[in-house]
């Protein structure tokens, strides 16, 4: 469903205190960007409406966090779900942060310096309708080797997906990239690991009978 434009979204996130505004204003310096820039750094890449980052982040305050979505009309939402989880615990959101940028461009937001260990990709766009599309997809060999640039050795990729397609490709997509796929699954919740947390793509889709394929990929 095509969601409308929301004109008091940008707004809302400028003034939102752990919204980037701008992308390349902490390339090279994303740690001290944190309350406590000496704990390890976690990406979501689409992290959509942030039902999943914002429970994630909540529940290890020891790890700094960033979601990274396209769209002004989700980030509003993981905006709001952020703070009313944070509300919730008594705390304030000092280890979450939320920024808008094309995810194909992330060479113009980090480097080599912003040392991150693990990023979640959950239920990205599996752009299957041209083969000419395939280079969009964010586990794709072109877009892995951009991650590899400020990935630690031995930083991981969590990933989910509904698509079987996809997900095929990119068991593949990871070794081509040279990383280590250490686990894998074709259907995440047949023996639910006591660390997922459902997304709303996850909820819709399982709701829907499509199993969820999953796989971690350790950087080499
Ligand atoms: C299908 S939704 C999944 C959202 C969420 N991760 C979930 O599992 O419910 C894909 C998300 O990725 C975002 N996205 C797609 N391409 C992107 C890109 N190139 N850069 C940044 N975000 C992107 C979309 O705006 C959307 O919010």
């Amino acid at each position: 469903m095509r969601m409308r434009f929301k004109p008091y979204a940008r707004p809302e996130l400028n003034a939102c205190p752990f919204s980037a505004s701008d992308p390349m204003a902490h390339k090279g310096s994303w740690h001290h960007s944190f309350a406590r820039p000496a704990q390890p750094m976690h990406l979501e890449l689409g992290c959509g409406k942030g039902g999943f980052l914002s429970r994630l982040a909540v529940q290890h305050p020891e790890i700094n966090y960033l979601g990274i979505d396209i769209t002004d009309k989700v980030l509003i939402l993981a905006k709001r779900n952020i703070d009313r989880q944070y509300e919730a615990a008594g705390r304030k959101p000092d280890n979450v942060q939320i920024m808008s940028l094309d995810i194909e461009r992330i060479y113009n937001a980090f480097d080599r310096r912003d040392t991150v260990q693990r990023i979640y990709i959950n239920f990205c766009n599996p752009w299957n309708k041209k083969a000419g599309h395939k280079k969009h997809r964010l586990t794709h060999p072109k877009q892995l080797v951009l991650y590899r640039d400020f990935l630690a050795d031995g930083g991981e990729v969590y990933f989910k997906t509904d698509d079987d397609n996809l997900f095929r490709d990119s068991l593949e997509y990871f070794p081509e990239a040279g990383f280590e796929i250490v686990w894998h699954t074709f259907d995440l919740h047949r023996d639910e690991p006591d660390w997922n947390i459902r997304t709303e793509h996850e909820q819709m889709f399982t709701e829907m009978g499509i199993p969820t394929k999953a796989l971690i990929a350790v950087k080499r």
